[in-house]
């Protein structure tokens, strides 16, 4: 069992450093949510400890960022290296690095075909920011269409592009113009499925062997439709530079779009002229049992795809893999940053793509996913939850219950008392979206105990907060 399920509250632990954590807390920005009282001490594959002598099971892996678990030694032992020889190539002035070529190396053996030209920098807020640049300088058109419950940063440009939850927003307006929100297929809730007793969605995955084929998912056409008349009614084609999605959303609630969704933004992009962006900064790297979450669900390559988080193993470290051609109208300079493509981000970038290779994490996310997703199913059963769903290791679990119009409601406050509880019994977990969902991202590395460690300590939560 996890440590520390019977540690004191959290308003009780102590700090480091002779202070407690109230001390610390006060010297930091309390605008930054902290979702427990504790300071972290040391971490290793899939647990950290805190000071306060805790171990806590980690489900959350810094919200997806610790692909190949905390510390990896292959890992640590490339940044060590990397630091004894050259910390810092700045781009404009050592434009490369041998880390780097390292890296560019191994982005030519996981990146889809068609994206062989890449930009570095240092979050995925700032892929995204870059990206709306070379979409807008490309096409000389203003308006960019992102999804309903999206999340791409917290920048200005990328913040605009952000509907997953009002906090993200609120009192920061105005944001930059030219943002056009289209529906985001939420199938679970969506009021055309419900009139017509189903559609095919259920709480099972659209996964084989667990549930159904992803193939056989239905879909009422809505939001496909809303992308047509968006582009009849609100930015024409002709002002229109991208479409921006995330192939699996991820702060909105881990929702996979039905079959032929991404394909069919492929051909209107192709269509209207249009940049075609993957916000993969979640889904990717291999966190969903593939290399790019997108190859689940299309055949299709987007013209731009942005990774950050997983790609390092925590190290800041982020990018754009794009097709040549969308540089045709840049000029040197009118992109860049000081930090960007640095000699240990490389390095950890280089070394976490030989992990997840030469330990077979592709693998391991898909057979964990689906050791975690059976265990979700089997709760299921016992307690109100209404959907579980996404690929390999980023997986998600909503609650709620069915009412008799056929809506489905869930008690407010659900997911977060059920991941605080989590995080009073040492399992690190987080919410996803604005409704009651729970989402579940142990390291690429976790193994078959550990995963049943945290289904276990995941029942008693339940039983807790559900009863
Ligand atoms: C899909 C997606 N895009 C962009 C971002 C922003 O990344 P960062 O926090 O590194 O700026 C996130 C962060 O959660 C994300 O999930």
């Amino acid at each position: 069992m996890v440590s520390g399920s019977l540690a004191r509250l959290a308003s009780e632990a102590v700090g480091a450093g002779g202070w407690s954590f109230a001390q610390i807390a006060q010297r930091l920005s309390p605008a930054v949510f902290k979702f427990q009282e504790v300071v972290a001490d040391r971490a290793s594959g899939s647990y950290v400890w805190t000071t306060d002598g805790r171990k806590h099971l980690d489900f959350a892996s810094g919200i997806g960022v610790l692909s190949t678990g905390h510390c990896h030694p292959h890992v640590v032992s490339a940044i060590q290296q990397q630091a004894g020889e050259i910390i810092m190539a700045q781009q404009n002035i050592l434009p490369a690095s041998k880390a780097m070529v390292a890296l560019l190396q191994r982005l030519e053996r996981i990146m889809p075909s068609s994206l062989t030209s890449h930009f570095f920098c240092n979050s995925g807020a700032e892929a995204v920011e870059n990206a709306m640049k070379i979409a807008r300088n490309y096409t000389g058109r203003q308006n960019i269409i992102a999804f309903d419950g999206a999340y791409h940063g917290r920048t200005y440009g990328a913040m605009a592009l952000t509907t997953s939850k009002t906090v993200y927003r609120q009192n920061f307006g105005p944001y930059p113009s030219g943002v056009n929100v289209a529906p985001y297929p939420y199938c679970l809730h969506c009021k055309t499925r419900q009139a017509a007793g189903g559609l095919g969605y259920e709480v099972a995955p659209n996964v084989p062997p667990l549930g159904k084929p992803y193939a056989e998912r239905q879909c009422c056409g809505g939001p496909q439709e809303a992308l047509d008349w968006m582009l009849k009614m609100h930015t024409a084609p002709s002002e229109t530079a991208a479409i921006i999605i995330e192939p699996i959303l991820g702060e909105g609630g881990f929702l996979t779009p039905p079959p032929g969704f991404l394909t069919k933004l492929r051909e209107l992009c192709d269509k209207h002229g249009m940049l075609l962006i993957f916000d993969e900064v979640q889904c990717g790297v291999a966190r969903t049992g593939r290399w790019w979450g997108h190859q689940h669900l299309t055949e299709a390559q987007p013209d731009l795809l942005l990774f950050a988080k997983g790609i390092a193993s925590g190290v800041p470290f982020a990018g754009i893999s794009a097709r040549p051609e969308v540089y045709s109208k840049m000029s040197h300079g009118m992109m860049g940053g000081t930090y960007g493509g640095s000699a240990i981000g490389c390095a950890a970038a280089a070394a976490t793509i030989d992990v997840i290779e030469g330990e077979g994490l592709l693998q391991n996310a898909a057979e964990r996913g689906q050791q975690l997703t059976r265990g979700l199913l089997s709760l299921a059963e016992r307690y109100p939850i209404i959907d579980v769903r996404g690929r390999g290791l980023m997986l998600a679990a909503e609650f709620g219950q069915k009412q008799p119009d056929g809506s489905l409601r869930a008690e407010p406050g659900t997911a977060s008392k059920l991941t605080h509880a989590a995080g009073r019994r040492g399992l690190l977990l987080l919410g996803a979206g604005a409704r009651e969902t729970v989402r579940f991202l142990p390291p690429l590395t976790v193994s078959s105990g550990q995963v049943e460690e945290g289904l276990a300590v995941l029942e008693d939560c339940l039983q807790e907060v559900l009863g």
